[in-house]
């Protein structure tokens, strides 16, 4: 397994539309591996959450996972999934607001709000149906990883960029306001 470059913001590809997953390239031993090396990536870089194209492939594949993670230390634990051609087929009228960070905007957060509720369909890495709903913060940490797939980081998502903070001042200044999303 190999550690990915993080390409960062102002990288073209993190600007385009990712491309759907075939199924003959997703039973490829290359892409499997890709996908390993994909969570040991985000591991390695404590997100809890990473895109293809955060790493220079322009494919739609997503993985999320959070074990005690140091960068969300309030959040519940996440556990491993992998999404391919994952896709938004319902979002809850109600929004919930939350701390969102990025490995490709790096040192800075900023508040977002999202949908409380999605449902996602997607498929597994053996590119088995997958179809679930779920809310907070895993709800978050799809639409934000999904964004990618689409061109999008966080960023495009505020409103306004007043709560835009490096990471220093937020651990001086906003930590204390920073709990559940
Ligand atoms: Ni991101």
């Amino acid at each position: 397994m190999a550690i990915l470059d993080v390409a960062k913001l102002g990288h073209p590809i993190l600007r385009q539309v990712a491309e759907a997953v075939s199924l003959d390239e997703a039973q490829s031993s290359g892409f499997q591996n890709f996908i390993d090396d994909m969570v040991e990536t985000m591991r390695k870089l404590d997100g809890v959450g990473l895109a293809a194209p955060q790493v220079s492939c322009s494919k739609q594949v997503v993985v999320i996972a959070s074990e005690a993670n140091p960068r969300y230390p309030d959040e519940s634990d996440l556990p491993l999934m992998v999404l391919i051609n994952p896709r938004l087929t319902e979002r809850s009228d109600e929004r919930i607001e939350g701390w969102e960070a990025c490995l490709s905007v790096k040192d800075l957060r900023g508040k977002v709000r999202r949908h409380r509720k999605v449902r996602v369909e997607a498929f597994d890495r053996h590119m088995n149906p997958l179809s679930f709903e779920t809310e907070g913060f895993l709800s978050i940490v799809l639409q934000h990883e999904i964004d990618h797939l689409n061109g999008k980081v966080f960023l495009d998502r505020m409103e306004d960029f007043s709560t835009l903070t490096h990471l220093e001042e937020f651990d001086r200044f906003w930590m204390s306001q920073a709990t559940k999303v």
